[in-house]
């Protein structure tokens, strides 16, 4: 991890000002952001330590704790919400059996959710590892979480 976060280092300058992108990319290289990286990134900043956990700790994009391999996003914005996303949210939230925030045990899924993703015309959306998942039904629900099929898809 530490020759990682060294690599990252020498892609910026060590200006206060690249604490959010410095941020932004190690979260991006690590999948989250180990307390040892905050505590370099203070380091190579040459800022206290506690201003670089504020940070890390006041902006929801960041994940001070390692999440799923998938992030699954349910839009909470009013277009998904008047389009039946509460109920979405609950559906996802009992499948996956956790709540936004929370991690499956097989660290598989991190549920989060969202104010608006920009689709809203696709309302109620869903995005699934990056992947968006528009006019989100109780069906598409099964669909976005059963377990990759091996060589009989159809189109
Ligand atoms: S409110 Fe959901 S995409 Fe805009």
């Amino acid at each position: 991890m530490k020759e990682k976060i060294t690599e990252i280092f020498t892609k910026f300058t060590d200006e206060r000002d690249n604490l959010i992108p410095l941020l932004q990319k190690i979260q991006e290289e690590l999948g989250y952001l180990p307390e040892e990286s905050l505590k370099e990134v203070a380091k190579f900043l040459h800022i206290p330590e506690s201003e670089v956990f504020g940070v890390g700790t006041f902006y929801s994009q960041f994940k001070l704790k390692p999440g799923g391999k998938k992030t699954v996003v349910v839009c909470r914005g009013t277009a998904c919400h008047v389009k039946g996303g509460a109920r979405i949210q609950k559906d996802i939230e009992k499948m996956l059996g956790v709540a936004p925030g929370e991690t499956t045990p097989d660290m598989e899924y991190t549920l989060e959710t969202v104010a608006c993703i920009g689709a809203c015309a696709l309302a109620p959306n869903v995005v699934v590892d990056k992947e968006i998942f528009g006019q989100v039904n109780a069906r598409k629900i099964k669909e976005m979480f059963a377990p990759a099929e091996t060589g009989t898809t159809q189109d």
